[in-house]
């Protein structure tokens, strides 16, 4: 079974993941009416991905017979500087999310609570890759700085790598 400290902390991960969901909606908003279609695509395809994180934990949480508590999601930001600001904030939330599976793992680990563990794992690889990919879009709207057919080149690529997907 669940201790309730587990069963909290993983519907707190729940909020959390949906939360990303929808400040990724926001970025790919504010890039669709800036016109960084490329972008806006990719982190829409980024939003579906967070919310199936908070279903994979949703379900886990059902399956071990606890109860799940949907909690309120806040409104995300609307308004970016730039198409790096954009990544920049999406990498930084990455981090944090990152740092609550850590949290959560040390805690399951702690408690000897294998199955959460199991579970978990799938969350520290994501979140390897997830960082990792945030952070090379960083660097490279970075090395583009502010020429504009180079971030709008950027901007294409990623609507290819979000199809490739
Ligand atoms: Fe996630
Ligand atoms: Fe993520």
């Amino acid at each position: 079974m669940i201790s309730d400290k587990i069963r909290e902390a993983l519907n707190g991960q729940i909020n959390m993941e949906f939360n990303a969901s929808y400040i990724y909606l926001g970025m790919s908003t504010w890039c669709e009416r800036h016109a960084f279609k490329g972008s806006a695509l990719w982190l829409r395809m980024q939003s579906s991905e967070e919310q199936a994180h908070g279903m994979k934990l949703h379900h886990f949480l059902l399956a071990r017979d606890c109860d799940v508590e949907l909690n309120q999601i806040g409104k995300p930001p609307a308004c970016y500087e730039s198409l790096l600001d954009v990544f920049e904030k999406a990498y930084e939330h990455e981090q944090r999310v990152s740092e609550s599976i850590d949290a959560i793992y040390k805690l399951a680990f702690d408690e000897k609570a294998f199955a959460a563990l199991v579970e978990l794992q799938w969350f520290l690889t994501e979140q390897v890759s997830e960082e990792q990919v945030c952070r090379e879009i960083v660097k490279q709207l970075r090395m583009v700085k502010d020429d504009p057919s180079a971030v709008l080149d950027l901007d294409r690529e990623l609507s290819t790598r979000a199809t490739a997907a």
